[in-house]
């Protein structure tokens, strides 16, 4: 298993590229199932995640195929992918394929609506909370279809097709409205999604099925009319830049010191995170290529951050603030509201000397004056991330094992970071 090993103490300056968003990537290739036209993802990153989506959609039956490098192409630029599900072959989603990625299950609607059936296993992923999937499912149903679970599978039914209906959630759910939006291009009808989740990553997709053909009024807001339609065509897409990253790149320039450029950053896509960070004396200014990070001197502020749905501060940038506030100047709060077991970073940051407690969801961090490098280990994808950020800083040599929870999620980081003057390394074994 490689590992990560990084020599703490540089400061970051340079350029990075932002990739296309994972959790905009993996759902976008699933609209692919939606109609059997050839849909064209540009931008798609190079990631273990969309590794594991296409060996999925394979089984379902969908053709892909990549293109191939081009001239004055950058190595950063993405990948493109043309993705064809002529025919529906299978409509299983077998526990091998599902159980490792949890944005898998989310072929659930699009199979359900084109196929009028489905079999998908109970999803995996990352080990951040017990991350039910009743609200897919009961948002399926006001769509008219039959469900029951059986040895760890769902299995959907809709006799003569979906029906438009009305689907009230009751917590946001990104998960859950993107597979009941997906569902509902296809049904016959209206459908109103209310308290929709409204993260950028739905709207790109709700942008691109409208491409397809699909008629949704509400896009970027908690509301969403979907009128359905018969059949879906192909388009030509591409993925919006990835907010977590950004952020992520964020904190690692504020923990080290330094001036980056993140080239391609999508600054309204993460205002929260921007506000936190500026409240804690970072400087963050637009330009016309993206967002320049700096922190030329003095300590960090602490900062009191609760995450909360977008376009609150997102919970997948909560483990690398943390991080980041092992540094302050004093003591940050900072409490997760979205999953009930996405602290699992903080017994690894306390490795490399950080003062952190927990008091049920909320983690107390007291700044100290310097964290020491030491072995730590990845436990889930942000989490992992949020130990880079820390490796950067830690006086001496901290080495991060199972790094393939980094790689589902975080194209080259390695060379991204190594390029602005980290000393970071993977070792392969
Ligand atoms: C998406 O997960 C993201 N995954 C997560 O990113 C992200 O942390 C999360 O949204 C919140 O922003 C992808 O986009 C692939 P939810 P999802 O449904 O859809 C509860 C990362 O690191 N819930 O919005 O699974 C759930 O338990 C990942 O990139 C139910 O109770 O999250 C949680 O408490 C990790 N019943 C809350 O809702 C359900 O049926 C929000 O979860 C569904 C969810």
């Amino acid at each position: 298993m490689d590992k990560i090993e990084i020599i703490g103490g540089k400061q970051l300056n340079g350029k990075i590229q932002i990739s296309g968003a994972k959790n905009a990537a993996l759902p976008l290739m699933i609209t692919s199932l939606l109609t059997p036209d050839t849909l064209t993802l540009k931008n798609v990153p190079s990631l273990r995640d969309v590794n594991q989506l296409k060996r999925i959609l394979g089984n379902h039956g969908t053709d892909l195929t990549v293109e191939g490098k081009r001239a004055n192409g950058s190595q950063y630029a993405g990948e493109t992918y043309h993705l064809t599900a002529r025919d529906i072959v299978d409509t299983t989603a077998p526990y091998e394929m599902v159980s490792t990625m949890r944005a898998s299950f989310w072929v659930l609607g699009p199979i359900l609506a084109r196929c009028h059936e489905a079999k998908v296993s109970l999803p995996g992923g990352c080990a951040i909370g017990t991350r039910p999937v009743d609200l897919h499912l009961a948002g399926l149903e006001a769509l008219g279809a039959k469900i029951e679970l059986e040895d760890g599978y769902v299995l959907a039914t809709a006799n003569g097709g979906l029906k438009g209906g009305r689907v009230t959630f009751p917590k946001v759910s990104v998960g859950a409205t993107i597979n009941v939006l997906m569902a509902a291009t296809l049904a016959k009808g209206e459908t109103i999604i209310e308290n929709a989740a409204i993260e950028p990553e739905i709207g790109d997709v709700a942008n691109c099925l409208v491409k397809m053909g699909a008629k949704i009024e509400g896009i970027g807001t908690k509301t969403l009319h979907i009128q359905g339609v018969t059949n879906l065509e192909g388009t030509v897409h591409s993925v919006l830049p990835d907010r977590i990253e950004t952020g992520t790149f964020l904190m690692a320039v504020a923990a080290t010191g330094g001036e980056v450029e993140l080239l391609g950053a999508a600054p309204e896509t993460l205002t929260a995170s921007i506000d936190a960070l500026r409240s804690a004396g970072v400087s963050i200014e637009e330009t016309a290529d993206g967002l320049l990070v700096k922190r030329q001197n003095g300590q960090l502020k602490p900062v009191h951050i609760e995450t909360q749905p977008h376009p609150g501060f997102p919970t997948d940038l909560q483990a690398q603030l943390m991080a980041l506030m092992t540094m302050a100047d004093g003591r940050s709060v900072i409490r997760e509201t979205i999953f009930e077991n996405r602290f699992m970073h903080v017994q690894e940051l306390a490795r490399l000397g950080a003062n952190i407690s927990l008091n049920g969801d909320t983690a107390i961090i007291e700044g100290v004056k310097e964290l020491h490098g030491a072995p730590v280990m990845a436990t889930d994808l942000r989490a992992s991330v949020s130990l880079v950020i820390a490796g950067l800083v830690a006086k001496g040599t901290t080495t991060i094992n199972r790094v393939y929870h980094l790689d589902r999620g975080f194209e080259k980081i390695e060379e991204k970071l190594g390029n602005c003057g980290a000393e970071i390394n993977r070792i392969s074994e």
